[in-house]
């Protein structure tokens, strides 16, 4: 199974959108790189793992830019969960055994995932829109 971002997760705003596009493709690749054993398999996870990281910590960090940018009034409660989500997820990575992953590590970083999916659902296109109306004031 691939993630993908379904128009129904489309926030209107153009960077934040072709970010989760990249950030998708991000876990996706993790994901693959779980049902490879072999050692190139696992420079594979270690490559994917480090680029996902960072890739969430640069998105949030977007995400928060125009949060401030804009005076999203969520922007508190919004940071706070970017905050936990990166927080989790290198727990979550920092837990994968060095033999290689478990099926309880990819649950894991499944459950992870869905997380954010709600998130873009819900706070992600709240500030989408509230970023094109502003625009559309100007
Ligand atoms: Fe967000």
């Amino acid at each position: 199974m691939r993630y993908e971002i379904t128009p129904d997760l489309l926030t209107g705003n153009h960077l934040i959108d072709s970010e989760h596009k990249q950030l998708f493709e991000a876990v996706n690749r993790l994901l693959e790189s779980f049902s490879n054993k072999s050692e190139m398999g696992k420079n594979a996870m270690t490559t994917a793992a480090a680029f996902l990281e960072s890739y969430v910590d640069k998105h949030f960090g977007h995400e928060e830019e125009l949060q401030k940018k804009y005076q999203w009034r969520e922007y508190d409660t919004h940071h706070r969960f970017h905050e936990e989500y990166k927080k989790i997820l290198r727990e979550i990575i920092r837990q994968i055994p060095e033999s290689g992953p478990e099926i309880e590590d990819m649950s894991r970083l499944n459950v992870h995932v869905v997380r954010l999916i709600t998130h873009i659902r819900t706070m992600d296109k709240r500030l989408g829109t509230f970023i094109q109306t502003q625009e559309e004031n100007k």
